[in-house]
């Protein structure tokens, strides 16, 4: 029999009533991972873990609003009372705007939104994760930033912020935890088939066509084609590797 990657992992995952979140947290569980899933759809993110149980695996939701620290100090303690321990974290939950302000135009409210939820929501579950992990002597990290955290793009200033803010943050924790057996990379997506997207469609004419027409391998991804990389990011073979990105895009940033 094939050995499983993550065989009794401890793997929080975050954002995973949809999208890249939810394939990925249920191919950690596929791997042989105890998954705790945390996004704020209560419904959605029991379906998963009933998705999981049912093929064999191991996984559990709490309901976390990572803007909310009381929220994610929650998330934390029930994970370090449940498990005592967390091998490997995704921090994965984000949002954009689908409304796309320019900067001039862009609402303190929007603004807020975006950078609350992905910039301080990965770093507040970062600092939680570090401090656990440096107690413990080690863990792994992968945070989703996107090809917008190295680029811009029109209407999207908020969003770009806290992507590029991301990277900052993984560069810099993976320097100051490397010495302390803590490896932190991050993921950056192109466009892929999710809820963010199809959001953005309703409001952009056209917006499937354009994205396609910039992306070199003409067409959009798909959840596994991220997944596939984050479990290879948490695996020893990218035991070297830190303070990372790795674009996933089609080609779409080349
Ligand atoms: N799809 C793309 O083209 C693309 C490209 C580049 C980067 N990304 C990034 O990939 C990540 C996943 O997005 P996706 O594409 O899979 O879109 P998605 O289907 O909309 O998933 C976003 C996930 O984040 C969760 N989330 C949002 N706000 C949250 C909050 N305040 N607290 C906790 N969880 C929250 C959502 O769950 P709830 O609403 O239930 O809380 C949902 O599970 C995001 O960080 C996104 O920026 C996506």
């Amino acid at each position: 029999m094939e050995e499983k990657r993550f065989t009794d992992k401890v793997v929080l995952v975050t954002g995973t009533t949809s999208g890249i979140g939810r394939t990925t947290a249920a191919a950690f569980a596929r791997e042989g991972a105890r998954v705790v899933t945390a996004a704020r759809r209560e419904k959605l993110g029991e379906s998963l873990v009933e998705e999981i149980t049912e093929a064999g695996g191991d996984a559990c939701f709490i309901k976390t609003d990572i803007r909310n620290p009381d929220d994610v100090d929650s998330l934390f303690n029930q994970i370090f009372e449940r498990y005592d321990r967390l091998d490997i974290a995704f921090n994965n939950g984000g949002v954009s705007h689908p409304h796309i302000p320019t900067v001039a135009k862009t609402t303190v409210e929007e603004w807020d939104e975006v950078i609350e939820t992905n910039a301080r929501g990965t770093w507040l579950c970062m600092k939680h994760e570090i401090n656990r992990m440096l107690k413990q002597g080690g863990g792994i990290i992968v945070n989703t930033s996107s090809i917008l955290g190295f680029t811009a793009d029109y209407g999207l200033s908020h969003y770009c912020a806290s992507k590029h803010a991301i990277l900052a943050l993984t560069r810099t924790a993976a320097l100051e935890y490397a010495p302390k057996n803590i490896r932190i990379n991050a993921v950056c997506p192109g466009p892929i088939q999710t809820e963010i997207l199809e959001r953005a469609a309703k409001y952009i004419p056209n917006m499937y066509d354009m994205v396609i027409a910039n992306t070199a391998m003409k067409r959009i991804g798909d959840t596994d084609e991220i997944s596939g990389i984050v479990l290879w990011l948490c695996s020893d073979e990218a035991s070297y590797m830190i303070g990372k990105e790795i674009s996933v895009d089609g080609g779409q940033s080349i």
